[in-house]
């Protein structure tokens, strides 16, 4: 027990759990997921899953994207991702759901299935359903070799490395970054880049890891936040556009390791219902960076303050607005609005991290959880 016991301390590298390092990977595992696919010098993507099947996705009616839990959420940044920049209509579905509900499928689908493990029944299911209908499928795993990866039509791995915490990290940045270099691609044979603009594109998304790395500094700051908050019995989690995933994410990483209630919603749907639940007891995480419906998200947040709600905004660097009125305010790096889910993911990542360690959970293997639900 005691070599087993020193083994895993080195696997940790230094760190009390393995959540923790994989949160800190995220820099390296970013970059080496984009490492020789991301040209920005020649102005190029290159990614042979997709090269070698470029009209499945040109010819494409729709992408339709399906995953569970952490890689859903994924899928819902792709979704605004891909029809922001690339125009490509897109729908995300829950596996479980889409297998079962009798789908309109067809030849001219492409079909993304998103999966850290590669080894999800139902996200296995929903797949082998798309491929007798018809449909082209592409994979996004990080373990090689995969059920998933095998059974997919071509893919595109993460090359995060492996993943131990049970609550998934940089398997979910590093599935927005080849999500985000596929739809880059596709706006650019599409036509719906200029060049200049899709080199803006590469060249900060090749910024990206220094900006987490930048992020990641707030961690004592974050730590001292998680103190103030790691006693509430319900959160809520509230972001707009390509945050609003984000939103759900953070929520998702609280519920899991710390076994505190959250939820996460789009912030304009406050006003229908879940208001009603804002008092002083409910700490609000809002997502409130510069670029996205920025005015919008500080009305909110003043109808949370009027209900005397906690507020806790993660902001762009800079910002005073926002300062003015919420409680604690975690600062990341501006960049463009569809890579701020990378950055933003961050500090609800560490929060729940440290939340979850105050109250003495077993943060890399949360009660009832498994990495992988192989099972239905
Ligand atoms: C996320 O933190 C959870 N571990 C869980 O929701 C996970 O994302 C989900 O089970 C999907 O797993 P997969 O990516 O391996 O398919």
């Amino acid at each position: 027990l005691e070599l087993k016991m020193n083994i895993e301390e080195i696997e940790k590298g230094g760190y009390d759990h393995f959540m923790l390092k994989e949160i800190y990977e995220q820099p390296r595992a970013i970059l080496d997921t984009y490492r020789g696919r991301l040209r920005a010098a020649q102005g190029l993507i290159k990614m042979a899953g997709i090269d070698e099947n470029l009209e499945k996705f040109m010819n494409a009616n729709r992408i339709i994207i399906v995953a569970c839990g952490t890689s859903w959420h994924a899928g819902l940044v792709a979704e605004y991702i891909f029809e922001d920049l690339a125009r490509i209509p897109v729908e995300v579905e829950y596996a479980s759901e889409f297998r079962y509900r009798n789908p309109v499928i067809t030849d001219k689908d492409v079909l993304i299935a998103i999966s850290q493990s590669g080894e999800t029944a139902d996200t296995l299911a929903a797949i082998k359903l798309a491929k007798e209908k018809g449909a082209y499928v592409f994979g996004v795993c990080n373990v090689v070799g995969s059920s998933i990866a095998r059974e997919s039509d071509s893919g595109a791995y993460t090359h995060a490395g492996p993943e131990i915490g049970v609550a998934s990290t940089k398997a979910f940045t590093t599935q927005i970054t080849v999500l985000t270099l596929i739809a880059l691609k596709l706006a650019k044979e599409k036509g719906v880049f200029s060049q200049s603009r899709f080199h803006e594109f590469l060249t900060e998304l090749e910024n990206i890891p220094a900006k987490v790395e930048k992020v990641l500094e707030s961690n004592a700051l974050i730590e001292k936040i998680a103190e103030v908050y790691k006693d509430s019995t319900n959160c809520l989690y509230l972001g707009r556009g390509y945050n609003f995933p984000v939103a759900l994410e953070g929520a998702l990483k609280l519920k899991e390791i710390s076994y505190i209630h959250a939820e996460g919603y789009p912030a304009a749907e406050m006003k229908h219902g879940p208001i009603a639940l804002i008092d002083e007891q409910m700490p609000v995480f809002v997502i409130a960076t510069k670029r996205g419906h920025y005015e919008k998200v500080v009305s909110n947040i003043q109808e949370i303050k009027s209900r005397k709600g906690k507020i806790i905004a993660i902001v762009t660097e800079g910002d005073t607005q926002v300062k003015e009125l919420a409680d604690h305010v975690i600062e990341v790096p501006e960049t463009l609005e569809s890579l701020t889910p990378l950055l933003t993911t961050i500090p609800l990542q560490l929060l729940s991290y440290h939340i979850a360690v105050m109250r003495n959970c077993n943060v890399d293997q949360p009660r009832n959880l498994a990495k992988s639900v192989t099972v239905e």
